[in-house]
């Protein structure tokens, strides 16, 4: 049965080639002092950050910068935007980058106005923001993350060898964000493709999670049966605008809370990532590519209806004469294959995971209960140890 929910997303969008004029539609709804946000410098040699500092300034704004967000935003690289926000009195926070410039502006936003340290509050102790939160606007460059239009904020800490996401509420999520397919034609091979797997396991994470008869799986399935259609033809021509523009539309469905509306879900996959992440600071898609095997073919008996759904209506798998479980297995088994067309990182070997780090792993997995089996501290090892 659908559960009962509440569905509302305020993020707006403008999507296309021509998207980043709507910047002059929103800009002058905030404040002057903008604190623009962005990675290790993608964005000034492929000329965008030219594009939208033009516009900054035709829209008299003054601009203050937080650069060199790194893949995986660290809490001290945290500290550091929070602290350049306050000197500067902001009034509206622009990312301009990937999911990790997208996740680390929230992060700011949340932290400016709140005496309390950001990563134990909102991170450990996974609070709510109580003091005034800075609106955040997106141009963005990089597919896969979603973050364009949810709330999530992940952030790593290194010493601690933890990286959390903060799921913040739809008062923190960005008010607009800006997607202009061309922007993510200098993607490097390597992060295209792992955008591509990171899309994919958000619509698993939703999708293998209660066995009720539900219209947001229905969903997924077609979101899934476009991203591997797309995926393949990008992967041969990169600068395809159709299937890259269908991706980006993808990514942003595939993890805007619609898929999730009425029924339960996993993330157990994630959480095991995140962990491999906080150990190596790997890039987060193939972090999930590395684990999602051996995760998904052990728990095949406790969900062996949704898989056999999975491995017929997606990978069409002819399901005559046979059993439920080669049915799964083969739907996995389809998967597997697209993956390695892909290019994707297979195991956490190669990600720089060694046998020492695997009581580690175990400890900074964060264990949830949503999906077809709680896992526990050995079956976590377990499944650590098959994905090397
Ligand atoms: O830093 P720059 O120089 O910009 O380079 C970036 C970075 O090295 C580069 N890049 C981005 N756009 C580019 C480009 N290079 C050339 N041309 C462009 N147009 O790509 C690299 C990776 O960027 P990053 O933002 O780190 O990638 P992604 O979008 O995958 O974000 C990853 C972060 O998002 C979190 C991940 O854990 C990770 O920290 N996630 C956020 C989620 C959310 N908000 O809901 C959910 C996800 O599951 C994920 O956990
Ligand atoms: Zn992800």
């Amino acid at each position: 049965m659908l559960g009962n929910f509440e569905f509302c997303n305020p993020t707006k969008l403008y999507f296309g080639d021509e998207s980043l004029k709507y910047l002059n539609t929103e800009l002058p709804k905030y404040g002057s002092r903008i604190l623009l946000i962005y990675g290790g410098g993608s964005i000034k040699k492929n000329g965008i950050y030219d594009e939208v500092i033009t516009i900054l300034k035709d829209n008299n704004k003054d601009v203050f910068e937080v650069s060199g967000v790194m893949p995986n935003p660290t809490i001290d690289k945290l500290y550091e935007g929070v602290q350049i926000a306050r000197d500067n009195q902001i009034d509206f926070i622009l990312a301009v980058g990937g999911g990790s410039v997208c996740d680390y502006a929230k992060a700011v936003s949340v932290s400016i106005h709140c005496d309390e340290d950001p990563w134990d509050k909102y991170y450990l102790r996974m609070e709510e923001p109580t003091c005034q939160i800075v609106p955040v606007g997106c141009v963005l460059t990089m597919v896969g993350t979603g973050s364009e239009m949810n709330g999530g904020a992940v952030i790593t800490n290194p010493k601690q060898k933890l990286k959390i996401g903060h799921v913040f509420g739809d008062n923190v999520m960005p008010k607009f964000s800006i997607l202009n397919p061309k922007y993510t034609l200098t993607l490097p091979h390597y992060q295209m493709i792992a955008g591509f797997y990171d899309i994919m396991n958000h619509i698993c994470e939703q999708y293998f999670s209660g066995d009720d008869d539900n219209t947001s799986d229905y969903i997924s399935e077609g979101l899934m049966k476009s991203l591997i259609h797309s995926s393949r033809i990008a992967i041969k021509d990169p600068q395809n605008y159709e299937a890259r523009s269908n991706i980006m539309w993808i990514a942003t469905w595939a993890l805007n809370t619609l898929v999730a509306k009425g029924k339960s879900t996993d993330w157990m996959v994630h959480m095991l990532g995140q962990a491999v992440g906080a150990y190596t600071d790997a890039t987060h898609g193939m972090t999930l590519a590395a684990v999602s095997l051996p995760y998904y073919r052990y728990i095949i008996p406790y969900g062996l209806d949704k898989f056999v759904r999975f491995a017929t209506n997606v990978w069409n798998v002819n399901p005559e004469g046979k059993s439920k479980e080669d049915i799964a297995k083969a739907g996995l088994d389809a998967m597997e294959e697209w993956m390695k067309e892909l290019g994707l990182v297979m195991n956490i070997t190669d990600l720089g995971v060694t046998e020492d780090m695997l009581e580690g792993l175990a400890r900074s997995t964060i264990v949830l209960e949503g999906g077809y089996k709680v896992l526990n501290h050995d079956e976590i090892i377990q499944i650590f140890k098959e994905s090397m």
